[in-house]
């Protein structure tokens, strides 16, 4: 009798610590599958960077000049989504660089270009006139808008995006000092305009999607724009 009860309790013991340890193995494998998911979803599908339509007070109506000299409004472009940039033709580096990056972007973009027009917007219409601009955005790509307009046009198109820009002297523009500085105020032709270099992504409604900060790469400003016609449609393909 003894010796059988002893067995039959060793096997039960057994059988316990069998079914102890394979739950902390599952328990284990579970918490591993658990901690590499949110990494395996975001390698497939990355955070959306588009902000709800309306939602962010920026951009709106404006009356500029295009590169051609003609009149244009923000109606102007075939209800295509606007990729807007603001800056000045003598600009050393944020610009070039940035209508450089969008210029890619097209070309990665492909036929889905079209649903997208680029502008480039001089925030120094003094010296920016058309036929200098049409020079200017041809070097980089040949869908890019270069626009313009009387300083006062441009001063309510650029508070409208929001964009800060100021004309200083090249000493203070080298040396990133703003104009509030002792520098002094630069003198006639001398000067460059410090800017904010965000290129903005607008519906074909004309309302914010999201914006692209200084050296942001094209493949991601291809992505976003696909990721826009994806979710809100192709207006240059209904157009055809
Ligand atoms: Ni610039």
């Amino acid at each position: 009798m003894r010796p059988d009860a002893d067995r039959t309790r060793r096997l039960a013991r057994r059988a316990l610590l069998i079914l102890a340890v394979g739950g902390v193995i599952l328990a284990a494998a579970l918490v591993s599958v658990y901690l590499a998911l949110p990494d395996r979803l975001q390698a497939t599908a990355p955070a959306s960077r588009l902000a709800e339509p309306g939602s962010v007070p920026i951009g709106g109506p404006f009356a500029l000049v295009d590169h051609r000299g003609r009149t244009v409004t923000e109606k102007s472009f075939g209800g295509r989504y606007l990729l807007v940039f603001f800056g000045f033709t003598n600009c050393p580096d944020v610009c070039p660089t940035t209508l450089g990056d969008i210029a890619r972007a097209l070309d990665l973009l492909g036929s889905e270009a079209n649903a997208v027009q680029p502008l480039f917007v001089s925030l120094d219409p003094e010296r920016d006139r058309p036929k200098r601009l049409a020079e200017y955005v041809k070097a980089f790509h040949p869908r890019i808008v270069g626009l313009t307009g009387t300083p006062r046009q441009i001063t309510a198109v650029a508070k409208a995006y929001r964009v800060f820009y100021e004309k200083v002297s090249a000493k203070s523009y080298y040396g990133r000092k703003s104009a509030a500085s002792k520098e002094p105020k630069p003198v006639g032709d001398d000067y460059l305009i410090s800017h904010q270099g965000n290129t903005y992504l607008m519906s074909p409604k004309g309302e914010y999607l999201a914006h692209f900060s200084y050296g942001t790469k094209a493949p991601e400003i291809a992505r976003v724009i696909r990721e826009a016609i994806a979710k809100y449609g192709n207006p240059a393909r209904r157009e055809e």
